[in-house]
């Protein structure tokens, strides 16, 4: 049995929100990630978000970015669950969907995509065919931002250990921000890639702009 979403199952609604903030609060400071995502997005977008999950951080974008509008893509059938109701016309939920399947109707419908805390969920194996997929879902030079963690830091081995035995995700694993921006160079078209900023405000959490030409 997977321990955290036992007890997130045991929770009323509004409690569980809370606990899921503070016991992230532990890893990451989700008004900082959205601070920086909320700096980086192109004016007016309809941003693609995969992987992203209740969607609390969602909430602090939206409410910074009041011209944007978002759809949550993810392979898990429940999405977009703490997000605001006075949200709910500027996002799109489609749960339990994978991005190869997303993109055959939808390539070339975003302006920017996000992926947030997902590249380490994802096997390595898979990592490049997921981005590129995601890619296929922009429009040309449309930027992809992505936010995780850096390895070798002791926030980074709480957490690294907590998605195994508290999230009960048993195959994740870590992508340096340098590691990211190899598999980039070799497997995407051409782009410029750089960390915006998150690490130096929230180590060892970062977040990585790839910007197409
Ligand atoms: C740790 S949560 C991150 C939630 C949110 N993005 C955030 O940062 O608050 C990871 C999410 O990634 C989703 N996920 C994992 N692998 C995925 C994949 N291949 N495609 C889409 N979503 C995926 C999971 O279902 C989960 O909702």
């Amino acid at each position: 049995m997977k321990i955290g979403p036992a007890v997130r199952r045991l929770l009323p609604a509004g409690a569980e929100r809370k606990a899921s903030r503070l016991y992230r609060s532990v890893f990451v400071d989700l008004g900082k990630v959205a601070a920086v995502l909320s700096r980086a997005l192109p004016k007016d977008a309809f941003v693609l978000d995969i992987g992203g999950g209740d969607g609390d951080l969602l909430n602090l974008v939206l409410e910074a970015r009041p011209d944007v509008r978002i759809a949550m893509v993810d392979i898990a059938v429940s999405v977009g669950k703490f997000l605001e109701p006075r949200y709910s016309e500027r996002v799109e939920l489609h749960p339990g969907v994978a991005i190869e399947d997303h993109v055959l109707t939808f390539a070339g419908r975003y302006d920017a995509a996000v992926i947030s805390d997902v590249m380490h969920h994802i096997p390595a194996q898979y990592r490049s065919g997921f981005l590129l997929n995601v890619v296929k879902a922009l429009r040309p030079g449309g930027p992809i931002l992505i936010k995780d963690v850096e390895p070798g830091h002791p926030i980074a081995a709480l957490g690294l250990f907590c998605d195994r035995y508290v999230s009960g995700d048993k195959n994740v694993a870590l992508i340096s921000e340098e590691q990211l921006r190899e598999m980039s160079g070799v497997s995407l078209p051409r782009h410029t890639a750089s960390e915006i900023g998150l690490l130096e405000m929230d180590r060892p959490n970062y977040l990585v702009q790839l910007q197409f030409e």
